[in-house]
């Protein structure tokens, strides 16, 4: 089984968290929730693409903080509220991560959130405490699940089977996180991804948009978050 490792934090003053191992942070020190809004949401077409739907899959790479997650659940809140989504629709989310947060981390990190604070706190009520490698199954809310695969998501990926029907690219920078974003990745990406699938990361790296283009992604390169000048997006092409 694929090893697990304890994640060495540095806890800013003015609400960032960085990963020593990596020498990277965790999200922006622009505003980590709106730069997740910009960059995962708004770069896979979220939530309108949430509309009419039974069932929505999104995968994620690297899992962290889980600030990705809470977003997402609560623009989905916000979706069923309005209406918009069926009211007997589950959101599915699949998020790999090699280096998993105690549910005491995952709730600190919450208390820097400000609104979200409330979905962190559940979340970390529902996170388990002693995280092993492999795949937990966690049900955040009766119509949401959170798939958490801990180990290096090159070997775990192997045995996966779902179609995402978007994906957040979110590791470390790929100077900083290389093994990460792999070719192997790319590849297992596009054997996981819906018809119709979509992709967004924050990073415009070259070689990122052609591993995904050589996987059946059509690639885009737009305006990035905050001062960064550019970030991927993609729509997943089927024969
Ligand atoms: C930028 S952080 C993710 C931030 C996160 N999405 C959030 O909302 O806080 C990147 C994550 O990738 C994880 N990671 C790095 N290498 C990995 C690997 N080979 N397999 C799985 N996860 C990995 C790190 O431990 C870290 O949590």
């Amino acid at each position: 089984m694929s090893k697990i490792g304890k994640p060495r934090l540095s806890w800013g003053n003015d609400g960032t968290l960085r990963s020593e191992q990596f020498d990277d942070v965790y999200y922006s020190v622009e505003g980590g929730v709106k730069e997740t809004t910009y960059v995962f949401l708004t770069g896979n077409d979220l939530p309108q693409r949430f509309e009419g739907c039974e069932e929505f899959t999104i995968a994620e790479t690297g899992f962290g903080t889980g600030l990705n997650f809470l977003v997402t659940w609560r623009a989905w809140l916000e979706a069923k509220k309005q209406k918009a989504v069926n009211q007997n629709a589950v959101l599915k989310f699949i998020s790999f991560e090699m280096y998993p947060l105690s549910a005491t981390e995952i709730m600190r990190a919450a208390e820097m959130f400000g609104e979200l604070r409330t979905l962190g706190e559940q979340l970390a009520k529902n996170y388990p405490n002693d995280l092993e490698a492999g795949k937990h199954l966690i049900q955040a809310d009766s119509d949401i699940q959170l798939l958490l695969i801990c180990g290096d998501i090159n070997e775990t990926i192997d045995d996966m089977n779902f179609k995402a029907d978007a994906w957040y690219l979110d590791g470390f920078s790929p100077s900083k996180n290389e093994g990460m974003w792999s070719e192997h990745v790319f590849e297992k990406i596009g054997q996981l991804t819906a018809k119709g699938g979509t992709i967004a990361t924050f990073t415009a790296a070259g070689f990122v948009r052609r591993g995904l283009m050589n996987h059946g992604y059509t690639m885009s390169k737009v305006k990035g978050f905050g001062r960064k000048r550019e970030m991927l997006i993609g729509a997943y092409e089927t024969a």
